[in-house]
């Protein structure tokens, strides 16, 4: 019949299309694949977390380390405000599978300079030059991340793109939706914080990450207790890079990857008030 004839005829045409876009279409995508594997050089991001003892912090590292184990090529040198290292943060360093660098060092407690982090991030570049000194690869980002911020994995991908330093937008913080750096035609020109906007780089220490070969070349760039509050950004950029030299990220910062959560100050009642006091907890790591 001419009707089954026609059929067959749609058949045949329809398989020998298949069969071209098969032998076509697969072979370059697999070969795409492959050399973007061999050529694909990822540079090792280094963050640098201070961390201290408090009753969220566990919860707060938890969140973080397991954000951190979807992130390729990752170091977390984390510093502990602490006069040596403690069981709950070594635990859960080793416990984590991530690779890691457990330092401690206790703050001096000064009447002037409120700012936390100065001497743990300190103490994790001393390191960091000493490691890339001896390293073969002294490739490399630092991020300077707080324990209780919020990470996207975009973010990561993006410092990669560094080739000095990169900025970008950090959501709520400042007293902002977002504080973000101005772009123009590829061009930071200015930023929009109203928190002490005449510091010379108005950015949260999320909003920016610098490239690791250049601790080198700066032996001196560190943070200082001798700069008033909100100053450690400016203090530690100024050694490297200008204004108009940063490298605008995240889709000319028009994208939030970041934001500058905090975990809710804890409160728990005190048991020796209570009538009836609950069975003793003490032996439990929270
Ligand atoms: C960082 O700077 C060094 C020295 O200028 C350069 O060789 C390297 O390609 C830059 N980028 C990264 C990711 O290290
Ligand atoms: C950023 O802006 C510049 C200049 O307008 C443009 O050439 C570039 O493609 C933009 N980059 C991204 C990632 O959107």
């Amino acid at each position: 019949m001419p009707f089954v004839n026609i059929k067959k005829q749609y058949l045949a045409v329809g398989m020998l299309v298949f069969v071209v876009l098969f032998l076509f279409n697969n072979r370059p995508a697999i070969q795409c694949q492959f050399t973007q594997e061999v050529n694909t050089y990822l540079p090792t991001i280094y963050g640098i977390t201070p961390t201290y003892k408090r009753l969220a912090q566990k919860a707060d590292l938890t969140r973080l380390s397991q954000t951190l184990l979807l992130v390729k090529n990752f170091h977390w040198i984390v510093i502990e405000d602490s006069e040596e290292k403690t069981p709950l943060v070594a635990n859960l360093l080793r416990e984590s599978t991530l690779k890691y660098t457990h330092l401690f060092i206790k703050t001096h407690k000064s009447k002037h300079s409120t700012a936390s982090g100065v001497e743990q991030r300190n103490e994790a570049l001393n390191w960091l030059r000493h490691h890339l000194s001896q390293a073969e690869d002294k490739k490399g980002v630092v991020y300077f991340m707080d324990d209780d911020n919020t990470y996207s994995l975009k973010i990561f991908d993006e410092m990669r793109k560094i080739r000095e330093v990169g900025v970008w937008p950090v959501g709520i913080v400042g007293g902002m939706r977002v504080e973000m750096p101005l772009v123009v035609d590829g061009k930071v020109v200015g930023f929009n914080a109203v928190w002490k906007p005449f510091r010379p780089f108005p950015i949260d220490m999320a909003g920016f990450a610098i490239n690791a070969t250049l601790f080198l070349f700066h032996p001196d760039a560190k943070f200082s207790r001798k700069v008033q509050s909100g100053f450690q950004e400016s203090e530690i950029l100024k050694y490297f890079t200008t204004k108009f030299k940063l490298e605008p990220l995240a889709e000319n910062c028009t994208k939030v990857y970041v934001w500058h959560t905090r975990t809710q100050k804890t409160s728990i009642i005190n048991p020796k008030k209570l009538k009836n006091p609950p069975v003793p907890d003490d032996h439990i790591e929270v």
